[in-house]
């Protein structure tokens, strides 16, 4: 990678930062296109987000990702923000624009690529949403804007679930979306799911763990998605595979979220063969052959 004065700087705000992905496909994409820019983490102290987005600002940074803790925070210190990420409440990419950066969810347009890449759609979906924290809410807008037939927000405290049912149905009134207990959904009647796993358990180290215990409501998930990829493949996607379903785990929407933060900086599109390698390298950092 040759550096000199012209080569323009992304990066990725957070806290923590150090296992990111990220610079893997930011850095591949600009050597495979002989673009001159090259993308780095930022570890932002508690305190300091407001001076880190000015500060990147002055320092002509192109464009930035945004991870954990700072998504929702850093929506007070935007010049802009696009509607998508103003209704899921959460931004990922910061876009330079006239005086300050425009905010994007390029999490959920993520999300959602990679799903068509695997041939799982939305459309016409019974979908069984497992959480109801920052990401089962963003995936229930997701699901509501993608056209599923019915969104069912299944999550340990009812309460939780509840309250994303209420804010979508002010959001996206025409939307069929429920809340349900996660111990009665054994209670649910319909015959098919795709299912998406947003909760944290059974991300490493506690690999062994599972949101949804074992049991008939399986034989119903035609389709399993785990937005965790460490471990590359979760107890649920074990049971959904076990019981004859199709599963998709959460680095190809880590991928496709970098490829459209990438093209939202470069203007550009990012095509399935250069997104292909991207993906083997990806898995290679952590340490997966297959
Ligand atoms: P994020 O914003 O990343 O989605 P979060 O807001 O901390 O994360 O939400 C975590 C989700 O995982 C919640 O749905 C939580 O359920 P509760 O609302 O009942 O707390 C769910 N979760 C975490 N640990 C869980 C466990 N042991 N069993 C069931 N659900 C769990």
């Amino acid at each position: 990678m040759k550096i000199d004065g012209k080569t323009r700087t992304c990066g990725l705000i957070g806290n923590p930062v150090e296992h990111t992905l990220s610079p893997v496909i930011h850095n591949n994409l600009a050597q495979m296109s002989g673009t001159n820019l090259v993308y780095v983490p930022f570890l932002v102290q508690e305190g300091g987000l407001a001076e880190a987005v000015k500060g990147a600002y002055q320092l002509n940074i192109l464009g930035m990702n945004v991870t954990v803790p700072y998504k929702s925070d850093v929506i007070p210190y935007l010049k802009e923000i696009d509607a998508l990420a103003e209704n899921i409440g959460a931004v990922n990419t910061l876009v330079r624009c006239e005086g300050g950066y425009k905010g994007y969810n390029t999490d959920m347009s993520g999300l959602f690529r990679a799903m068509q890449t695997e041939g799982i759609h939305i459309k016409d979906e019974n979908v069984l949403l497992l959480g109801a924290g920052g990401a089962a809410r963003a995936v229930a807008y997701l699901c509501a804007s993608a056209g599923a037939k019915k969104i069912i927000v299944c999550n340990r405290t009812v309460e939780k679930a509840q309250e994303i049912v209420r804010e979508m149905k002010i959001q996206m009134e025409e939307t069929d979306i429920v809340a349900l207990a996660l111990s009665d959904v054994g209670t649910l009647a319909e015959e098919s799911f795709l299912a998406v796993q947003c909760t944290s358990v059974g991300l490493y180290p506690n690999v062994e763990d599972v949101v949804l215990a074992d049991g008939e409501i399986y034989d119903r998930i035609h389709t399993g998605v785990d937005l965790i990829y460490r471990p590359y493949e979760t107890q649920f996607m074990k049971l959904v595979k076990a019981h004859g379903g199709k599963t998709m785990n959460g680095l190809k929407m880590l991928l496709y979220q970098g490829i459209i933060a990438y093209e939202l900086w470069n203007q550009c599109d990012v095509t399935e063969e250069q997104a292909e390698p991207l993906l083997q390298k990806m898995k290679e950092e952590m340490g997966i052959y297959e």
